[in-house]
C-alpha cells in the first residue's frame, strides 16, 4: 500500500518568493506586478509570466525592469496589486475580478525610486531591488505563459541587511515573502547552514 495519495491539485504553487516587477508601458508610465514564479542561477533570474499579461508585453518591446523582493509585512501591498492588471481592456483570459489599474505604485502604497541602469523605477519600500534587462523571451510547454531569462545588472539592499562592511546579505537579516499554495509566509528560524556559506555564524543554530 502507498504511503501517499495521489491527488489532482489546482495549483503547484509550494512555495517561492514573491516579486514585483516594474517595467515600462508604451506610454512611458510604469506598471509593477506581483509574481512568484522567480529563481536565480547566478546573474540570471528566470521568470514564469502568463503570456496575457501587461508585464510579458511590456517585456518583450521593452526588456528593461526591476525585480523587486518584498519583506514579509509587506503582503499586504502585494495583495492590493493582486486583482489589477496594467492591460486595458483586461484581457478575456483573466480570471473574473480583474481590473485595469494604470498607477499601480499607488494602489499599493509603494513609492517609486529611480533606477541606475535601466528606464522602470524601484520599489523605493522593498529592502531588495535587482535591476534587470529580459534578454531570452521563448513560450512555455502550454503556450499560455513566457519564460523569461533576465540578466541582473544592479544589485541594491538596504543596509540593515547586510553583513557591516561585507556584500553580503545576512541571511539572519533578510526573509523572502514566500507565495506557498496561495497564503503568504515568512521564513521559520534558521535550521543550518551550507558547507558553502561565506557568512557563517559564531555559534551554531537549531
Ligand atoms: C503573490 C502572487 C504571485 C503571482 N505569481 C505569478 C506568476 O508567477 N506568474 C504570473 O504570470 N502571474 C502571477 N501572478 C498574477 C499576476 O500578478 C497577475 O496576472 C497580474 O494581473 C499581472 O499584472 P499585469 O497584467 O499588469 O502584468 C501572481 C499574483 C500574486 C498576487
Amino acid at each position: 500500500m502507498s504511503s501517499h495519495t495521489a491527488i489532482e491539485p489546482s495549483i503547484l504553487y509550494f512555495g517561492t518568493p514573491v516579486v514585483l516587477l516594474s517595467t515600462e508601458n508604451e506610454d512611458g508610465t510604469f506598471n509593477l506586478a506581483p509574481m512568484s514564479s522567480a529563481w536565480a542561477l547566478g546573474r540570471t533570474v528566470v521568470l514564469g509570466l502568463g503570456r496575457e499579461g501587461q508585464t510579458a508585453r511590456n517585456l518583450l518591446a521593452r526588456p528593461d525592469l526591476v525585480i523587486n523582493l518584498p519583506a514579509p509585512h509587506q503582503w499586504p501591498a502585494v495583495e492590493r496589486l493582486a486583482p489589477l492588471t496594467g492591460r486595458d481592456p483586461v484581457p478575456a483570459t483573466k480570471a473574473a475580478g480583474y481590473r485595469f489599474e494604470p498607477a499601480k505604485f499607488a494602489a499599493a502604497g509603494l513609492r517609486e525610486e529611480p533606477s541606475h541602469t535601466v528606464r522602470p523605477p524601484r520599489a523605493a519600500d522593498c529592502p531588495l531591488h535587482l535591476e534587470a534587462r529580459a534578454e531570452r523571451i521563448r513560450p512555455d510547454l502550454s503556450g499560455d505563459c513566457v519564460i523569461v531569462e533576465t540578466r541582473v545588472l544592479k544589485v541594491h539592499a538596504a543596509p540593515e541587511l547586510l553583513v557591516p562592511g561585507t556584500h553580503h546579505i545576512d541571511p539572519a537579516a533578510w526573509s523572502p515573502l514566500i507565495y506557498n499554495f496561495r497564503h503568504y509566509f515568512g521564513l521559520g528560524p534558521e535550521l543550518g547552514s551550507s558547507y558553502r556559506t561565506e557568512t557563517p555564524r559564531e555559534a551554531g543554530v537549531g
